[in-house]
C-alpha cells in the first residue's frame, strides 16, 4: 500500500497567507497541517509516500518536510505544473503509484479517526474504492454523496447547487489501481478540473465496488481562517497533554494549565492560560495569552492580550489596547500601537488582508 498526499493547488482561500507560503504548511499547534497527515499514514504502516507539489510552493514544502526521515517514511515529490484537479494529480502520479493500491490524502485535511482500521477493511474486501463521509451544514462547498438504504453509494456530485444529501466527501480516499482507468474516461468539469469525485462516480457507473463509511470523529478542512482556528483548538486540546516549559519564565508570570514554551523563549510578567503553545526564541513581555492560542517561533509581543488565535513566525505585536481574538496573524506581520490613546491608525496592509475592529 502506498500513499499520495496532494499538496499542490493555489490555496486561494487562505490568502493572503498563501501568497507567500503553501497552505499545507500553515501550522496548527505550531506544526504544519501536512505533517499530521504524514504521521497518520506512517501510524497506519504506510511509509512509501508521494507528495504532489506545485511550482510556487513545492520548494518550500520539500525544504521543510525533507526525505521523510523525520517521520520514518520515504517521500517522493511529484511536480504538478498547474492545479488541474485532484484526478489530474493522480494521473501524473501514475509512474510512482504503479499497480499499487493507495491512500489519497488531501494535504489540507485533518481527521481524528486512525487510518489503520479503514486500510485493513479496504484490504480485506475486493473494493475499487473506499470513501469517507461526514455530515456538514454546507454541502454545496464539497463533493456530496447519495447513499441507498443498504449503505451503498448511489451517486457522487462535486459542489452541487442542489445537494442530494448533507454527506460530504472527506479528503481521504482508498483506491485500487482501477481508479486509473476511471480517470482516463472522465472529462474536465465546469471549473476546468479533472475531478476525483467524477472518477469515483465513473467506478460506480461501471458497476465497480465503492464502499463508504461515515466518520465518527472530527474532520477539518483547514482551507479557511475559521476552520484553521477550529483545527488549532482541537489539536491543542488533543496533543498538549501536560505543561512543558523549556524557555525562561520570570517570577511575575502566572502560567496555568497545559502550556508549552519552547527553548530560548523569554516570558516576563505574563499570564498564560493553557492550552497554549509558544515556539522557540520568542520575547513576550506584559501580555495575557488566553486558551487555544498558538504562537510560532521568533515572535515578539508586548503589552497585549490575545486569545483563541494563531500567530505565525517572526510576527511582532505590541500595545494593542483591545484584546485580540479569533485572529490569524501572518509571518513577519507587525501590529503595533505606540501610544496609549492613538489619535490615528496608520496601516500598511497587504492585498486581501482583513482587519475587523469589533465592539
Ligand atoms: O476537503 C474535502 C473536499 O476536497 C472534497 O469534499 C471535494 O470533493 C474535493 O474535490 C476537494 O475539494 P476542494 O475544493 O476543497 O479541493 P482543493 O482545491 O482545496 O484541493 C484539495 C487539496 O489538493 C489541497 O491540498 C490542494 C491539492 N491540490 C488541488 C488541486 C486542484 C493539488 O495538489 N492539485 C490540484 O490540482
Amino acid at each position: 500500500m502506498k500513499a499520495l498526499i496532494l499538496s499542490g493547488g493555489k490555496g486561494t482561500r487562505l490568502r493572503p497567507l498563501t501568497y507567500t507560503g503553501a497552505k499545507q504548511l500553515v501550522p496548527v499547534a505550531n506544526k504544519p497541517i501536512l505533517w499530521y497527515g504524514i504521521e497518520s499514514l506512517v501510524a497506519a504502516g504506510i511509509t512509501d509516500i508521494g507528495i504532489i507539489v506545485s511550482p510556487e510552493t513545492g520548494p518550500e514544502i520539500e525544504a521543510k518536510t525533507g526525505t521523510g526521515i523525520l517521520f520514518g517514511a520515504h517521500i517522493t515529490y511529484i511536480h504538478q505544473a498547474s492545479p488541474d484537479g485532484l484526478a489530474h494529480a493522480v494521473k501524473i502520479a501514475q509512474p510512482f503509484l504503479g499497480d499499487s493500491p493507495f491512500v489519497m490524502y488531501l494535504g489540507d485535511n485533518l481527521i481524528q479517526d486512525p487510518l489503520a482500521e479503514f486500510v485493513a477493511d479496504f484490504q480485506s474486501r475486493p473494493l475499487a474504492a473506499s470513501i469517507m463521509l461526514k455530515q456538514v451544514a454546507n454541502p454545496t462547498a464539497f463533493g456530496v454523496a447519495k447513499i441507498a438504504a443498504d449503505g451503498s453509494v448511489v451517486e457522487l456530485v462535486e459542489k452541487p447547487k442542489d445537494p442530494p444529501s448533507n454527506l460530504a466527501l472527506v479528503g481521504v480516499y482508498l483506491f485500487s489501481p482501477a481508479i486509473h482507468q476511471a480517470i482516463a474516461q472522465i472529462k474536465p468539469s465546469a471549473r476546468g478540473e479533472l475531478e476525483i469525485t467524477d472518477a469515483i462516480q465513473q467506478l460506480i457507473t461501471t458497476q465497480q465496488k465503492v464502499a463508504a463509511r461515515e466518520l465518527s470523529g472530527w474532520w477539518l478542512d483547514t482551507g479557511k481562517k475559521d476552520d484553521l482556528l477550529e483545527a488549532n483548538r482541537i489539536i491543542l486540546d488533543m496533543y498538549i497533554t501536560s505543561p512543558d516549559v523549556q524557555g525562561t519564565v520570570d517570577e511575575r508570570c502566572k502560567i496555568s494549565g497545559r502550556v508549552v514554551v519552547g527553548k530560548g523563549s523569554q516570558l516576563t510578567n505574563c499570564t498564560v492560560r493553557g492550552p497554549v503553545v509558544i515556539g522557540e526564541n520568542c520575547l513576550i513581555d506584559n501580555c495575557f495569552i488566553g486558551s487555544y492560542t498558538s504562537i510560532a517561533d521568533s515572535v515578539s509581543m508586548s503589552n497585549i492580550e490575545i486569545d483563541h488565535s494563531v500567530v505565525l513566525k517572526g510576527a511582532k505585536i505590541s500595545g494593542v489596547q483591545r484584546r485580540i481574538v479569533d485572529s490569524l496573524i501572518g509571518e513577519r506581520a507587525q501590529l503595533m500601537v505606540s501610544d496609549h490613546r492613538p489619535k490615528a491608525l496608520r496601516f500598511m496592509v497587504g492585498d486581501d488582508s482583513i482587519i475587523e475592529l469589533v465592539s
